[in-house]
């Protein structure tokens, strides 16, 4: 059997890979929520500033994570695992590493057809903009991109949360911890 979670010698993700996950996952997380209720959270706290900057945050740290990623082989996933299961959890990765970038390329360029919105870095400097024209079929097509993406990357990061919690609470296997 699997190594039971518990187990001292739980083989886990490497320390840079683990601490990449965590930071993206509370962005991600807090992009999607400020993202959704944003136009509701406006009367009191208008979101979207740190949402972009953070959003930009996400890109950066995404692009290095990917990088990183390509230097390693991931740990095996334990025996509780079947192919259906490994499969499923293969697309959902892959689809959430797409999705880390993609989604805030689209917020990235249609906000620079937006002129009077600033991409400030949590107040320490501006981002650049991208040369985007208000009304383009690009800008367009970006805030389209952002809007069906962002619920798209809500639902997969819904199943992931699931699917780990799963693992740990009903499966008891070592997938969880092996990413915290
Ligand atoms: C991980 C990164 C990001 C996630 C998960 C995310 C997610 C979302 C979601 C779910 C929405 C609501 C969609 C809607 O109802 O229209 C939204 C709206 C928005 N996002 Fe993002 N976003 C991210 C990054 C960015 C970036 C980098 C920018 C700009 C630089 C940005 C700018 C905006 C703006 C301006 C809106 C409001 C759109 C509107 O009012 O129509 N986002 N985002
Ligand atoms: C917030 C709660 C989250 C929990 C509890 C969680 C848990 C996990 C666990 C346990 C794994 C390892 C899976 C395995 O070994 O098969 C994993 C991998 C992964 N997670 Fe999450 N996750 C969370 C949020 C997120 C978010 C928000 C994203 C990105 C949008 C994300 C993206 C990924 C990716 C891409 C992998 C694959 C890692 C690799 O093998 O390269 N996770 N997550």
């Amino acid at each position: 059997m699997a190594t039971i979670a518990g187990n001292a010698d739980v083989v886990r993700y490497n320390s840079v890979a683990r601490a990449l996950h965590a930071a993206i996952a509370v962005m991600v997380v807090f992009n999607l929520a400020t993202g959704i209720a944003g136009d509701a959270l406006e009367k009191v706290w208008n979101p979207f500033p740190l949402h972009r900057g953070t959003g930009m945050i996400v890109l950066v740290l995404s692009l290095a994570r990917l990088g990183w990623r390509m230097t390693w082989t991931m740990p095996d996933w334990p025996a509780t695992m079947g192919n259906v299961q490994r499969q499923l959890a293969k697309v959902t990765h892959a689809a959430l590493y797409a999705l880390m970038l993609v989604v805030p390329v689209t917020g990235w360029i249609m906000t620079s057809a937006n002129s009077k919105l600033p991409i400030s870095i949590w107040g320490l400097f501006e981002w650049p903009k991208l040369a985007v024209t208000k009304g383009s079929a690009l800008a367009e097509v970006a805030h389209e991109g952002h809007e069906i993406l962002g619920y798209l990357m809500a639902g997969l990061v819904a199943l992931h949360v699931a699917a780990a919690l799963h693992h740990h609470f009903v499966i008891r296997d070592n997938v969880l911890r092996r990413m915290l």
